[in-house]
């Protein structure tokens, strides 16, 4: 009996210990992705303003662009195939032919006087409104991103 108490105890200091190990992980995991998330958030809120300011004038509130004018964002096959295409195109404008969801555009996108930091909360809320699902565009990639866009 004593025997079998003292085996007890030991297989559930054992489980304690591997359940310690586990909660340890999914806290570091959870303080990150919540990290993200409050991110997101922030990103979301600075990059609809942005987006007001720089783009819906021709893209429009709901994303869905402007007769053959100007693309739609909202469901675009060219704006979630590419992302840092899309910061450069954000940045610097762009006048050659693009096909969009099957439809081919060619008038001048004009560049944006605005910081990485600014292009990645627009970015950000462009792929992750109207039914897009991008994730957080985070300032370090954008940096890279346009450091190396091409020149039109
Ligand atoms: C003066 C009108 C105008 C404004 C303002 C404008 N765009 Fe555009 N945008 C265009 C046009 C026209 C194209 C197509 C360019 C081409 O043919 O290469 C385009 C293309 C794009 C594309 C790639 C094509 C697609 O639909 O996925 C993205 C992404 C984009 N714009 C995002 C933005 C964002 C974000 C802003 C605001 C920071 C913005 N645009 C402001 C007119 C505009």
């Amino acid at each position: 009996m004593n025997q079998l108490t003292k085996a007890i105890s030991f297989l559930l200091v054992l489980l304690m210990i591997s359940c310690g190990g586990n909660t340890e992980n999914t806290q570091e995991e959870n303080t990150i992705s919540s990290r993200d998330e409050i991110r997101l958030k922030q990103y979301m809120v600075q990059g609809a303003k942005i987006y007001s300011t720089y783009c819906a004038n021709c893209h429009q509130d709901d994303g869905k662009g402007l007769a053959a004018l100007y693309p739609p964002l909202a469901g675009s096959d060219y704006l979630m195939e590419d992302f840092a295409r899309a910061a450069c195109i954000i940045k610097n404008g762009q006048a050659k032919e693009i096909v969009v969801n099957g439809v081919a555009y060619s008038q001048l996108m004009p560049g944006n006087p605005i910081t990485n930091l600014e292009v990645a909360e627009v970015l950000t809320y462009v792929t992750n409104s109207w039914g897009n699902e991008g994730g957080l565009m985070g300032v370090k990639d954008i940096d890279k991103w346009i450091d190396a866009c091409e020149e039109e």
